[in-house]
């Protein structure tokens, strides 16, 4: 990697016990489910951390590896190195992230309470303390004093498993609620006994745990990831955390990776959208100063901007910065910001796309970045012959797909009815918090230039138009319609996409958004932070709102608008019609209510726009249809489906 660089600190080697890092940008765990159901290592998986450990950073930690599978499995599909037979996969895993030049480093782990029987073929998780998990909707059972002392054991074995793969550090997934941080936190330990009871007995089995890994992993660095704080009442806080990693480094770890969060609030962990840059970096400063340069600190949780980084480092926050999903997005992330290429990073939205893939047991995916989770298949078909292909939509899946294609080799055209790109990407970046969407509209928007996309904007891309380029390929990516419903656009009211796509202004108040989807909610979100006061009308429960929304975002978005004094819920209600600027409603029983109204905006989802594709295949032109113009989705649906159709074509 260069030596001149914009980020002179970031960049520079940075020792981790008796390890020199190259530089100081970690790869954060996270899960893949591309392990196989029995744990072990896939071609995917090696594919997987190859190309991350290919775009320069220092180290790369290997997702979290289960050390018990009997009860410690976190998920369906876990990685897990607790049998001798699984060493050799991780050993050609460990050998493609050092082939590449970053460390490898192996995150060990057990869920404790946070997992369910599900995934145990129906046995009870176990805990600290018979302590409910809502979020997984089981209660653990208690472990024993003598199964306390076994999983201190069982850590250690993996961790020789570990070395034995050729795994140059370890990291202790001590944060987000699992069974390490269960034992140091008050909300999870109710026991009364040497594994708890007091802050000293709380830390007994972490200690345990650290002294017995750093035995088995000989010189090699112990990394330990604390949650500092749990944001639940009687968590763990950010003091009794500062306490806690100044006794993991007694205890012989080798740094602290300051995390925050446990299941219960995921949002404080696998941050949404709308959660500020950098937040967690005050947690990390605040542990920085207790160890007093005993021990390097790891900063984490949204960090986007290579500026932001270095900063950290400058200001003194943290040793090392570890990247999440910046690296799924784009894992040349380090070898660009080392560049000083920072335009060229393709910038992670927090749309977390990828957590809701997992949600769904599906293996991890990236809304920007096709080829995550399928790093083992090549891309596109390179063309030589340069043919030529016409895309028809500018918003994210025909932005993706032009761009896609110019890279493959493509002379390629862009038509957008609109005056601007942007389509469905604008109109989710327009309700509040959701800004950060803009950053991959703008990163197309410059893709498209660099790769010579001829893009016509304000051109309805009609079937004579696409044909008259005589296109070897056609891109259908037109989008969405609005979809008839029992009450139709006119006089005051609007279809809520063309207000959020800026087509219509927003307004008067007061708002009648009609319509308990995510696009509704949204809605609404957006007219009462404008200061319109809003009824929210829906036919559902209230407990469907916004029901197909990616879980985190959704239990945020609900919150707010439950808390937001501006927005009055009108769940399992009917607009039966408008009559001028009243709206008559039908609720519970039948119950009958008028609202007066300065606006209706109908949020009853939209269909396909596809109708060029009858018209391509009429006319004998290959084409492929894609994002919203297939079926509803949102935009990583819409990207993946560009890739997917790109990858599809035949070679030439
Ligand atoms: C898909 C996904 C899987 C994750 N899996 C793990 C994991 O296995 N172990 C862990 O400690 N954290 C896990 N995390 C949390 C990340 O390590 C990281 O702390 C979090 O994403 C915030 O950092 P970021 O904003 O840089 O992504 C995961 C996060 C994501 C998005
Ligand atoms: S899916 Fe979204 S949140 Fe996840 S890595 Fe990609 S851009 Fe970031």
């Amino acid at each position: 990697m260069s030596r001149m660089t914009a980020f002179p600190l970031l960049f520079s080697p940075v020792r981790l016990g008796r390890l020199t890092l190259a530089n100081r940008v970690v790869m954060a765990a996270m899960e893949t489910n591309l392990a196989d159901p029995s744990g072990a290592v896939t071609e995917a998986l090696v594919a997987h951390y190859r190309r991350r450990a290919a775009g320069g950073a220092g180290m790369v930690t290997v997702e979290y590896a289960c050390v018990e599978q009997r009860h410690g499995r976190g998920s369906s599909i876990q990685l897990a190195l607790d049998e001798d037979r699984l060493v050799a996969g991780h050993a050609r895993l460990a050998a493609a992230i050092a082939d590449q030049g970053a460390v490898a480093c192996l995150q060990l782990h057990h869920a404790g309470r946070q997992t369910s029987p599900r995934f145990l073929d129906g046995r009870q998780p176990v805990a600290p303390s018979a302590h409910e998990s809502w979020m997984f909707r089981t209660t653990p059972r208690a472990l024993d004093d003598a199964e306390v002392e076994a999983l201190v054991g069982q850590f250690a074995d993996a961790a020789a498993r570990a070395v034995a793969a050729g795994y140059a550090a370890i990291e202790l997934h001590g944060a987000h609620g699992y069974l390490l941080g269960q034992f140091l936190s008050p909300w999870t330990n109710r026991r009364d006994d040497r594994w708890g009871g007091d802050a000293q007995r709380r830390l007994a089995f972490p200690s345990a745990v650290v002294r017995r890994v750093k035995a088995a992993i000989g010189d090699r660095p112990l990394v330990y990831r604390l949650s500092a704080e749990e944001f639940v009442p009687g968590g763990i806080d950010p003091d009794e955390a500062a306490a806690a990693a100044c006794a993991l480094v007694a205890a012989g770890a080798d740094a602290i990776h300051v995390s925050t969060g446990i299941a219960e609030r995921l949002d404080t962990n696998v941050d949404p959208i709308a959660t500020a840059e950098g937040w967690r970096l005050g947690h990390a400063r605040r542990i920085r100063r207790a160890l007093a340069g005993a021990a390097p600190v790891i900063g984490v949780g949204v960090i986007r901007s290579p500026a932001m980084a270095e900063a950290a480092i400058a200001e003194g926050s943290a040793d090392l910065i570890a990247l999440g999903r910046a690296l799924l997005a784009d894992p040349d992330w380090p070898r660009k910001a080392a560049a000083g290429r920072v335009a060229a990073i393709r910038p992670c939205t927090s749309c977390n796309w990828c957590i809701q893939r997992l949600g769904q047991h599906g293996g991890i995916g990236c809304a920007e970045n096709p080829a995550v989770g399928r790093d083992q298949l090549d891309g596109p078909a390179i063309r030589t012959n340069r043919p030529r292909a016409v895309v028809a939509g500018g918003g994210p899946g025909g932005m993706a797909g032009a761009v896609l294609l110019a890279e493959a080799g493509w002379r390629v055209t862009l038509l957008e009815a609109s005056v601007r790109l942007g389509g469905g990407i604008d109109v989710s970046a327009r309700p509040p918090f959701k800004d950060k969407l803009l950053w991959y509209r703008d990163h197309l928007v410059r893709r498209l230039a660099e790769t010579g996309v001829d893009v016509q904007c304000g051109t309805p891309a009609d079937a004579a138009g696409i044909l008259a380029h005589d296109p070897a390929f056609v891109l259908v990516a037109t989008g969405s319609l609005e979809r008839d419903g029992e009450v139709a656009p006119g006089g005051i009211v609007v279809p809520a996409y063309d207000v959020l796509a800026g087509d219509r202004p927003l307004g008067p108040g007061p708002i009648l958004v009609y319509g308990g989807g995510e696009t509704g909610c949204e809605t609404a979100e957006l007219a009462a932070a404008e200061g319109w006061t809003v009824h929210l009308v829906t036919r559902s429960t209230a407990r469907q709102l916004a029901r197909s929304a990616e879980l985190v975002y959704r239990r945020t978005l609900l919150q707010r608008l439950h808390a937001h004094p501006r927005i009055e819920l009108l769940a399992e209600t009917r607009l039966a019609r408008v009559e001028g600027d009243q709206a008559l409603l039908e609720g519970p029983g039948g119950a009958r209510r008028r609202i007066a109204c300065g606006q209706v905006l109908l949020a009853q989802g939209r269909r396909p726009a596809d109708g060029l594709a009858t018209a391509m295949a009429a006319a004998g032109v290959p084409h492929a249809v894609i994002g919203d113009a297939r079926r509803g989705g949102r935009i990583g649906d819409a990207v993946n489906d560009a890739w997917d159709a790109i990858r599809g074509l035949p070679p030439a």
